[in-house]
């Protein structure tokens, strides 16, 4: 299951995602915003970020105007490695290393071709399980 999330500045992105997911056969769940109305982005990205750290979500994206608040709200509920990525290298390159678990992006940095692939290399990347990046993700965590 992944969790999704956004604000204002990302809710036709955040569409265009849910859209590809269900077109890919992938279980979501939208936790808002759900319009184009103004709002504040650290409740959706709380929203997501508690529901991957209880296991509700398996993994979750979030979508701003940068990524940026998301990224920074989403990292502060223990359990959570958020990743700002705008490119594929990147978002593998977090699966890989540092085992991540939430993809935050910000449309209006990049376009959604861009996106969607990113989010396709998020979640088809498995963690490396390498003993350096098992021991450096416990020392996040620490
Ligand atoms: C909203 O204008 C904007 O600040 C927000 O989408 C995001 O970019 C914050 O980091």
């Amino acid at each position: 299951m992944i969790g999704l999330g956004c604000d204002h500045g990302g809710y036709e992105l955040k569409n265009l995602i849910k859209a590809y997911l269900t077109d890919h056969n992938i279980e979501c769940m939208d936790y808002g915003t759900y319009s184009n109305e103004s709002c504040d982005y650290p409740i959706f990205a709380k929203a997501v970020a508690k529901a991957v750290a209880s296991g509700e979500c398996d993994r979750g994206i979030l979508i701003c105007g940068t990524g940026i608040g998301m990224c920074i709200t989403a990292n502060k509920t223990a359990g959570i490695r958020a990743a700002l990525c705008h490119d594929v290298f990147s978002a593998k390159a977090t699966r890989e290393h540092n085992d991540s678990n939430i993809l935050c992006m910000g449309a209006r940095v990049i376009g959604p071709g861009p996106a969607l692939e990113i989010v396709r290399a998020f979640l088809e990347t498995d963690f490396s399980n390498d003993i350096r990046h098992i021991r450096r993700i416990k020392m996040i965590e620490d």
